[in-house]
């Protein structure tokens, strides 16, 4: 089995500390192709990864300032794309690009095929070091990890896309949040990355995870799925509670969000890492897939040396 040091770190500025922690999270993700983290050693690897403190408690509250989301009414969303660049050592901020999924990716819902707008991340999110650690530490896990690859991706690239998303997920009297509601599904990438930051009101039976085998039936809700096909369960409870999943190799399915006081609205923080190759033409996210830097908000981290 690869280790990190062996292929990725060699000759890079990482402690023997986070190497070996790196190290440890992904032999477990190499072999049940599912890992959860809890938030306690995701905050150890982060800090190692230059993550400040006051950045991490950040987190919880950068949520406060997203919009509603385009085709969800229980929703509110920005994202943005990040290029992360094994050849060069960054990860930069792409422009502005719309986004789209399709049921050919195994996500079957009434906007599969939409090209749907969001607002954009803002700085109060990409130039928090955390969401910048959680982003490196994306990057080197999976970085020459092989996987079972998506059709109609540059497999040659050295670059990889990853589209981040900050999700509050809203339940009140007139709605309830599904953090999945599409049931089973893929997110349309090679790994996908989520990470709690927050949530309000919000009960301890909400949001449970669980991560299927591919025989499991896109679509199914999660009240319905065959138990004899689960890969796994998680719960995000806590601070940068993370599942990292490859995505073209097990689905995934969330339950509902629902409420302690019935009287206020519960809300559920994430963020989603959606981490792929560049796609090729006939792809249907190739005309939304520029790898071109972001003009008005732009960002370059440079990994591990500047840490
Ligand atoms: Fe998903």
């Amino acid at each position: 089995m690869n280790t990190l040091s062996e292929f990725s770190l060699a000759g890079r500025h990482l402690s023997s500390n986070v190497v070996e922690k790196l190290n440890h999270v992904r032999a477990d993700y190499q072999l049940n192709r599912f890992k959860f983290i809890p938030g306690s050693e995701m905050a150890a690897i982060i800090t190692d990864l230059g993550a400040q403190p006051e950045d991490v408690e950040s987190l919880k509250t950068v949520s406060d300032s997203l919009f509603g989301d385009p085709t969800l009414p229980f929703r509110q969303s920005r994202n943005g794309r990040f290029v992360i660049d094994y050849s060069e050592k960054t990860i930069t901020r792409t422009c502005f690009q719309p986004f789209t999924l399709s049921a050919g990716e195994d996500f079957v819902r009434h906007d599969s095929e939409k090209v749907r707008y969001f607002r954009g991340i803002q700085d109060d999110l990409q130039a928090n070091t955390a969401f910048q650690a959680l982003l490196i530490f994306q990057a080197l896990l999976i970085e020459g990890m092989k996987i079972q690859p998506r059709r109609a991706l540059d497999h040659e690239s050295s670059r990889w896309v990853s589209t981040v998303f900050n999700l509050r997920t809203i339940t009140q009297a007139d709605l309830v949040g599904e953090p999945a509601m599409e049931g089973v599904h893929t997110d349309g990438v090679e790994h996908t990355m989520t990470t709690f930051l927050n949530s309000t009101n919000m009960s301890d039976d909400s949001a449970r995870s669980e991560v299927h085998f591919m025989e499991q039936k896109t679509g199914i809700p999660w009240t319905e799925t065959d138990q004899s096909l689960v890969a796994g369960y998680a719960q995000h409870k806590h601070v940068l509670d993370t599942l990292l999943i490859v995505d073209t190799e097990r689905k995934h399915s969330v339950s509902s969000v629902h409420q302690v006081d019935q009287a206020k609205r519960a809300t559920r923080d994430m963020l989603i890492f959606f981490t792929r190759r560049p796609t090729l033409p006939g792809h249907i996210s190739h005309p939304y897939d520029s790898l071109e830097p972001h003009q008005e908000i732009p960002l370059t981290i440079r990994y591990p040396e500047a840490l």
